[in-house]
């Protein structure tokens, strides 16, 4: 048997989606899972990047103790030095240095010559090893590179001490085929790559990464870089929970393991998808809302009859909740504990004792509380608990014949209690132009989605919002039995965030 080492990037590349930026709480939250999952490396950031990101990258460092943290760095001293500053407390640091090896970047973005890249890989890997043993090097557009120079850059950055040597495709271009067959004449040319671990980072641009990857693990690569749901610069990367399944379910084909706990995938990815606000598609493979759900009578037949007739993979084996038990009004601490527990969360008891409160007043508000409701309970809660501003009271008055009007009340982060009012052209405009008119920082609302967690009139709506300030997006989330409240809270969260993000860039504090 031959293992392959899980990357999780999630953090670094996934965090470079569009409106995806997270705050180092956010991150370290991410990262706890990621350790419960099992993944082997965590790339928690791009320490010189931002001081935001060197904090995440120090914090999850001294937090995170069983997986490898990796830190990325551009290939410049300064650049590197940082890197290790933000790990150097880690249980096990890692440092990533990439630099690119594609004509077309040296010639229209590095304007450098081939030798020169060649020296400065030597020098950028070396300083990484005065720091650390544990060296990754990416040669960046791998993939539209010429091979031999390509090869030459390799064998440069492990003689130099790089001890994962990773292929990326940069700009998701290649196709299974050509990409194997890079994999395969890196083994073949470059003399010293038994010294090294080799790697590979896939971009989704032609939605090939993850044939990518697994065709790259077939010629040889034993570590994989990814995201949970996908998540990363542009269309994203290769997604870890459809590596990893693909991995376990054609083990018989590929005959290699991983050390993932996969009962924790689908806890990762609604929890990603909650922290940064990215809804996870209906159809997405391994999590989406549909993966396992059987529509036509002809199938439904037989998966009644025996599962495997339509059923690859166990739904339980990816950590879907199998309850059809829900809970109501009448249902005490000890059940909710229970389906807590199942829902894979670990509350401490001041954190219990919230969340059942919650419940209660949901549980009079809707008739029967369902496992989505909890998750959308439980990420209303993990929101508050990052607040700045918090949303006190809000009320509004609107109708075909009125003008819509909103009064909201704020608490202050010095505990002050902080009441306006405004009209607005519907009831959520009003609404948050009242909040405007109290926290008073200029921003665009960009995307409004209203959706309910579940079926029926009393469900719960979730409303997930994007809002532009100073050219970044920040996404809110919230939900509430009344969408009018549900949208107030998403404006409080994605400002919350917008604050947050600005104390991180001016070092003032926060609430919390
Ligand atoms: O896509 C890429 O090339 C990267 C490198 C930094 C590995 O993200
Ligand atoms: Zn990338």
């Amino acid at each position: 048997m031959d293992k392959v080492i899980i990357f999780d990037t999630t953090l670094r590349d996934g965090e470079q989606a569009a409106g995806a930026s997270l705050n180092p709480q956010e991150k370290l939250e991410i990262a706890r899972q990621l350790e419960k999952l099992g993944v082997d490396v965590i790339e928690a950031g791009f320490p010189a990047s931002s001081p935001g990101d060197f904090e995440a990258v120090q914090l999850i460092s001294k937090e995170v103790q069983r997986p490898i943290i990796c830190a990325l760095s551009l290939a410049n001293i300064d650049a590197v030095d940082r890197a290790w500053e933000a790990i150097k407390e880690a249980s096990h640091p890692r440092i990533h240095v990439f630099l690119s090896a594609s004509d077309i970047h040296l010639l229209y973005q590095l304007k450098k010559g081939r030798e020169e890249i060649l020296v400065m890989s030597r020098e950028i890997v070396a300083r990484a090893k005065s720091h650390v043993d544990d060296v990754e090097f990416s040669p960046m557009d791998a993939s539209r590179s010429e091979p031999d120079y390509l090869y030459r850059m390799l064998e440069a950055a492990i003689e130099a001490g790089a001890t994962t040597v990773n292929i990326p495709d940069t700009v998701g271009y290649a196709t299974p085929q050509e990409f194997g067959d890079l994999i395969q004449g890196i083994f073949d040319n470059v003399p010293n790559i038994h010294k090294a671990v080799v790697s590979v980072h896939c971009h989704n641009d032609l939605g090939l990464a993850v044939a990518n990857s697994l065709e790259a693990i077939r010629k040889g690569a034993r570590q994989v870089e990814c995201t949970v749901n996908g998540i990363g610069e542009r269309a994203g990367n290769a997604s870890l929970e459809e590596i990893v399944m693909a991995l376990k379910t054609r083990q018989d084909f590929f005959g290699l393991t991983t050390g993932i706990n996969t009962r924790q995938i689908y806890k990762a990815s609604r929890l990603v998808s909650e922290v940064i606000g990215f809804p996870v598609q209906p159809n997405k493979a391994i999590v989406g809302a549909n993966a396992f759900r059987h529509q036509s009578g002809v199938h439904q037949d037989g998966v009644i009859k025996k599962s495997i007739t339509y059923e690859i993979m166990d739904p339980k084996s990816v950590g879907i909740p199998s309850s059809v038990l829900v809970l109501s009004k009448l249902s005490g601490k000890r059940a909710f504990r229970e389906r807590l527990a199942e829902l894979g969360y670990t509350l401490d008891e001041e954190d219990f004792a919230r969340a059942f409160k919650r419940f209660k007043e949901l549980a009079d508000k809707k008739k029967e509380v369902t496992d989505r409701d909890i998750e959308s309970l439980i990420a209303e809660e993990r929101r508050t608990t990052t607040e700045v501003y918090h949303l006190d009271h809000v009320e509004v008055s609107c109708g075909d014949h009125s003008l819509p009007t909103a009064t909201v009340r704020l608490i202050s982060p010095d505990g002050r209690s902080l009441a306006d009012a405004a009209l607005g052209t519907g009831p959520v405009d009003a609404v948050y132009k009242a909040i405007n008119r109290i926290v008073g920082i200029p921003n665009e609302l960009t995307e409004f989605t209203v959706k309910s967690v579940t079926e029926g009139i009393d469900a719960i709506g979730e409303v997930l919002i994007r809002v532009e300030s100073e050219g970044v997006t920040y996404t809110g989330r919230g939900a509430a039995t009344d969408i009018i409240v549900a949208s107030a809270k998403a404006y409080m969260n994605a400002l919350n965030r917008l604050l947050v993000s600005k104390a991180a860039k001016t070092g003032k504090g926060k609430r919390k």
